[in-house]
């Protein structure tokens, strides 16, 4: 059993050339399961922080982009289970959306998974994901206390990790980073998985002389009833997946 995870794409300041080297690793490693942690489209028009008119406009070219992208995924690895994460981008905005204008809250057309013509292309969404003793979630909410920063990639994980008893994976952050402790027995992973949204798109406050945005990818591959990770960081010019070199 083979599963890939990725996450915060966040078409349309998602970096083009990561991207495609995503793809060719799906296309290489034919994972079983694929888990996309969230955050894929950044629809800003539906923030509620001030934006510029350029920022007003474009939702309808970002689903059209995740679209395209979901739909080389289909064909290159058909087989595979496909899920989607709930996420703070789209899902949180609809949902107020709606809270604030009840009349839309019935229509199925505004459903996310219809926006996104996700059975197009045989992706499931879901709020979270258990599966093999993990808990996947895109992060800006969760079993643990609030308070994952930035500055400390695996903190929030790590609480998590402790209050569910459970491996964690997530996203939301935009950082890369993973520890892994001994319980009952077993080994419990908390991992934070990055970003492909290109590092000079992201508004966050980031030290100028330390930064650490990454992108990573995280396979899990599952043999004799336990987990085996592999946190996958996209460097500057390339990536190194299962000994093969991918530059962008
Ligand atoms: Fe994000
Ligand atoms: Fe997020």
């Amino acid at each position: 059993m083979k599963t890939l995870v990725f996450g915060d794409v966040h078409v349309p300041f998602h970096d083009k050339k990561k991207v495609d080297v995503l793809i060719k690793i799906i296309k290489d490693y034919q994972p079983d399961m694929l888990i996309d942690l969230g955050d894929s489209i950044d629809a800003a028009c539906l923030s509620v922080y001030d934006k510029d008119h350029s920022q007003l406009t474009g939702l309808q070219k970002e689903f059209d982009i995740d679209y395209s992208f979901r739909q080389q995924i289909k064909k290159i690895n058909p087989k595979s289970t496909k899920f989607l994460l709930e996420c703070n981008h789209l899902t949180k905005r609809l949902d107020k959306i709606k809270k604030n204008n009840i009349f839309l809250d019935d229509l199925r057309a505004l459903k996310q998974q219809n926006l996104m013509n996700l059975e197009g292309t045989g992706w499931l969404l879901k709020k979270e994901l258990i599966h093999n003793d993990i808990l996947f979630m895109h992060g800006d909410g969760g079993v643990g206390k609030s308070g994952g920063s930035i500055r400390c990639p695996v903190n929030k994980a790590r609480q998590d990790v402790k209050d569910s008893g459970l491996s964690i994976v997530r996203g939301h952050t935009h950082v890369s980073g993973m520890e892994v402790y001994s319980m009952k027995n077993r080994f419990c992973h908390a991992v934070q998985v990055g970003t492909f949204q290109q590092f000079d798109k992201i508004n966050y406050i980031q030290h100028k002389s330390l930064s650490n945005l990454s992108c990573s990818i995280l396979t899990i591959d599952r043999h004799n009833n336990e987990n085996y990770y592999t946190l996958c960081i996209f460097q500057k010019r390339g990536a190194v997946f299962h000994g093969k070199y991918y530059e962008y």
